[in-house]
């Protein structure tokens, strides 16, 4: 895009509009939404998680990602692509990179385990193609499946050692690494213009499958879901998860958003974008991964589907779903594919914002910035594999980093955007090249309401904690 004078234009740029929302719904549209939302909601409450969660959208995450695309662009044309960067251009003040360190560590730390899980969709699609996954009418065949797919039990830890899982984790790292070595227009933005519109196509086929199964099944699935029990409304945790995910699944709260729009121009609407990005995410976790996952669970895990570990639910119900209908075989491997490609997208986008920086931070040509991050992701991944000794031990640590960290994190943003920036700067801001206008009760969401939700929230958690 043409430079006015004095501006700064980046080394890198988005292709185009579209390109860039499918990059961010990309990074929204994940594992998070078809195997953590309904996990988290399976063990917080079942259908009361969704009052919660609906709150946590509108009054959090919208907000919240519109600031983050603002102050991401504002320091993108200031020539500053990563957190420390975006942080001290923001707040003025060379020091605010230091409340930057989350910003880096918590996608590369959910990298480090979510990686795993893609891996595991991989080699449940190959197991599709091969047959291996047709096991008929057999809930316990499916789990014993799965632990001995995951290594769980196998030898104590939770991927035994040379299980053939380790190729499908190779295959998933290099694809992912050379998909960012190739840039965020050349490799991300080009990934995922093709694997978007493949993964609705994808996962309306099984979504229509599964809504057609007998019916007394499908209700008694649904019903779950919107079946809520009220008690876990009162328990501060039930907030603490639903925010929490609402922050995962739409990638807001830790610094990837800021740096996928700190590659936009200023004739970019940040307002549009940032607004059908996380409409797109939604309509994946609620209608698609709410939809499907969740009464597939339902229908044959019954009640014990509260006690799964949050991203194995969907591995051992939905199989038992697709070996009892027509076809089955193909519509397994169809959702095995759409996960995968799912959680390639997001996975890029852990990856990207610590690219970035190791770029603007130290100067590193791409190649190698490339090798060291992935010599600290891979070695990272390898403690995951063998120190987690069962799967909940996944569920732990998805639970410090994906939910509490993500949580405190986002509070600093919020009081970064509302309160040192500004929000009448940030209205400002945000308005540049935007087609439709954010209501002014927003801002004042930013400034106010956010900080103090999260801080009480956060209180009565560690109260009721410690
Ligand atoms: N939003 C992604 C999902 O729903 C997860 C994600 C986490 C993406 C961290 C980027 C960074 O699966």
């Amino acid at each position: 895009s043409p430079a006015t004078e004095g501006e700064y234009v980046s080394k890198e740029q988005w292709g185009s509009r579209i390109g860039v929302i499918l990059a961010v719904a990309g990074s929204a549209v994940g594992l998070g939404n078809f195997l953590r939302f309904p996990g988290q909601a399976a063990q917080n409450g079942g259908g009361a998680f969704l009052l919660p969660y609906f709150i946590s959208l509108l009054v959090l995450g919208i907000p919240l990602c519109w600031a983050e695309w603002t102050m991401g662009r504002f320091a993108g044309l200031r020539g500053f692509h990563s957190a420390p960067g975006v942080f001290s251009v923001v707040c003025r003040t060379p020091k605010a990179r230091y409340l930057s360190v989350f910003a880096l560590l918590i996608p590369l730390v959910i990298y480090m385990y979510y990686i795993v899980i893609e891996a595991w969709c991989l080699s449940y699609a190959w197991s599709y193609l091969t047959g291996d996954l047709m096991l008929g009418a057999d809930p316990d065949a499916y789990n014993a499946f799965f632990d001995n797919t995951v290594g769980a039990k196998a030898d104590g830890h939770v991927f035994g050692r040379g299980s053939s899982l380790l190729i499908f984790i190779g295959i998933t790292f290099i694809l992912n690494f050379i998909l960012i070595y190739r840039g965020v227009a050349g490799g991300i933005e080009k990934f995922c213009k093709i694997a978007i519109p493949l993964m609705v196509v994808c996962a309306l086929c099984v979504l229509v499958r599964v809504l057609t199964l007998p019916s007394d099944k499908v209700v008694a699935g649904l019903g779950f879901m919107w079946n809520p029990q009220p008690e876990a409304l009162l328990n501060p945790k039930t907030w603490l998860a639903a925010s929490g995910q609402i922050f995962f699944s739409l990638s807001v709260g830790f610094g990837v958003i800021i740096n996928y729009s700190s590659y936009l121009s200023k004739k970019d609407d940040v307002v549009l974008s940032g607004l059908t990005a996380s409409s797109m995410n939604e309509f994946f976790e609620v209608c698609l991964g709410g939809l499907i996952t969740l009464p597939a669970a339902f229908m044959f895990l019954g009640v014990s589907v509260a006690t799964f570990s949050t991203f194995g639910l969907g591995f051992n119900a939905l199989p038992n779903v697709f070996a009892q209908m027509p076809a089955g075989q193909f519509f397994g491997f169809l959702w095995f594919f759409m996960l995968f490609l799912a959680a390639i997208t997001s996975s890029l986008s852990m990856l990207q914002p610590v690219l970035a920086f190791f770029e603007d931070g130290f100067n590193l040509e791409r190649h190698a910035s490339t090798a060291v991050l992935g010599i600290i992701a891979l070695t990272g991944s390898f403690f995951v594999i063998y120190f987690s000794k069962e799967l909940k031990a996944l569920d732990t640590l998805d639970f410090w980093v994906g939910t509490v960290l993500i949580f405190v994190l986002a509070m600093i943003q919020a009081v970064i955007y509302g309160w040192v920036l500004g929000i009448d700067r940030g209205e400002r801001e945000a308005h540049v090249g935007a087609h439709i206008r954010i209501p002014h009760f927003v801002q004042l969401l930013l400034k106010y309401v956010v900080p103090v939700y999260l801080g009480a929230i956060f209180i009565a958690f560690c109260y009721l904690n410690v």
